[in-house]
């Protein structure tokens, strides 16, 4: 038996930034890691990944114990909405079955990938748009000129909310996820309650719109939900403002920077890799296994929380009766026991769509369709239009935000030839 060797601190930023060394270490000598500095039990072996997250009875989603504990500045902006505004409830990602499953067959008749397959047109209309802001140039920032508009866009529009207004949206959805990001001080945390609570005024009042006036967007399928589709079986409970607000909420936190990630990080691959983009431009058949790759190879949302209901035993490992846990897909998805040679990017790997980058089980990524076709479109467009794609100057030394669940970076300048 070897000595576990020290795993370096996840609080440090240049672990954060490039922890694949960190997460080996770990699949290997600690492969359920407790975090010196908070406790949290980090989960990083694929097989046990998917284990916990088929397991909701032992590990639950649902706000409890350790994982319920807020912090000064968490109770801090918490009170300020519910003073102000909509206290938050917790639906669907922060629920177990059976309350789960009846939010997931609600949002299951609005999210269709048949509303996906209409969208498809708009996506590539925008796609197209966004680049000929800056094709003339032969350059762009391509985090702030299309990995952000793109799916912000998108899904402002999905919303039935005025695309004009996103870059207000993007502020909404960055108030919405910062204490997810980093730790706040209850100054801060008050600050961005203020921003979240113009939100959902903004929302509360569109909800009352399209109750009385429904027309074909996400916010009208939403409030009439409890209503079954084709007017078959009987009615639901309509969802009250509190659960909407709540919805809303997680459609905008989950669509919005997880997919502006993936398009950063899938553009970045392929500038460090020219052989597989080179094979890429060869055969465009290439593309979904390219998107799936790359969300193995650096998922976008890097873990996500459960709560133990009971004691368990993880990979060996005893964890307590209501403790944190997190699932790192981030680690899962270079697990050397179930993807050879995990380490190298392949965009024939042939079993890269095996990846748990969109989570594993009942809470799987609702928007998983959404994303996936705006990946495949955006990057469609992009190689039809832009030749000889490089960077245009080098990387921060730390090229992403720091933050412990997703992994956004700070930018991505290139250059390029317009075909
Ligand atoms: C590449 C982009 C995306 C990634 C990597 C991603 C990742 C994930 C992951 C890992 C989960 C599982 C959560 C869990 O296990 O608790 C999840 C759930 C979810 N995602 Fe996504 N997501 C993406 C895009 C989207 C989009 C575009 C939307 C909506 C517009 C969305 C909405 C949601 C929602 C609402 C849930 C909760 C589902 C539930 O608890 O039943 N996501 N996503």
């Amino acid at each position: 038996m070897t000595d576990t060797p020290e795993i370096p601190s996840f609080l440090d930023p240049a672990v954060q930034d490039d922890p694949f060394d960190a997460y080996a270490l770990m699949r290997e000598h600690c492969p359920v890691h407790r975090l010196p500095e908070n406790g949290l039990h980090m989960v990083t072996r694929y097989d046990d990944a998917r284990a916990v997250l088929s397991d909701p009875v032992s590990f639950s989603n649902a706000p409890s114990g350790a994982g319920a504990r807020l912090s000064d500045s968490g109770k801090a902006a918490r009170d300020h909405i519910a003073e102000h505004g909509w206290d938050r409830t917790h639906t669907l990602q922060r629920t177990d079955p059976p309350v789960h499953t009846h939010y997931r067959r609600l949002l299951s008749r609005v999210f269709t990938s048949k509303r996906v397959e209409q969208l498809s047109p708009r996506m590539e209309q925008l796609c197209h748009q966004l680049i000929d802001k800056f094709i003339d140039a032969g350059e762009c920032e391509f985090v702030s000129d299309f990995a952000l508009p793109l799916p912000g866009i998108i899904i402002c529009e999905q919303l039935g909310l005025d695309a004009t207004q996103y870059p207000t949206f993007k502020r909404w959805a960055d108030a919405m996820l910062a204490s997810a990001q980093r730790v706040l001080t209850v100054e801060e945390a008050i600050e961005e309650a203020v921003v979240e609570l113009e939100a959902q005024r903004h929302l509360a009042a569109e909800f009352d719109r399209r109750r009385d006036d429904p027309i074909d967007d996400l916010i009208s399928a939403l409030v009439h939900a409890h209503q079954p589709p084709d007017g078959e079986g009987a009615e639901d409970e309509p969802l009250t403002i509190e659960e909407l607000q709540d919805l809303m909420h997680q459609l905008i936190t989950g669509g919005f920077e997880t997919t502006t990630a993936a398009l950063g990080t899938g553009l970045w691959l392929l500038l460090r890799h020219p052989d597989q983009l080179a094979k890429l431009r060869a055969d465009r058949t290439l593309l979904n296994n390219f998107i799936d790759e790359s969300l193995r190879f650096d998922s976008p949302v890097a873990g996500l929380w459960r709560t133990t209901t009971c004691p368990v035993t993880v990979a060996g490992t005893e964890i307590p009766a209501d403790a944190a846990v997190m699932v790192r897909y981030a680690s899962a998805n270079r697990d050397e026991k179930k993807f050879d040679n995990p380490d190298v990017f392949d965009i024939e790997r042939p079993n890269a769509k095996d990846h748990v980058a969109f989570g594993w089980g009942n809470h799987f990524c609702v928007g998983a369709w959404l994303a996936r076709a705006e990946l495949r479109i955006a990057f469609t467009a992009l190689l039809d239009r832009l030749e000889d794609i490089e960077l245009a100057r080098p990387l921060d030394d730390i090229p992403h935000e720091f933050s412990f669940m997703l992994r956004p970076l700070k930018e991505l300048p290139i250059r390029f030839r317009p075909s």
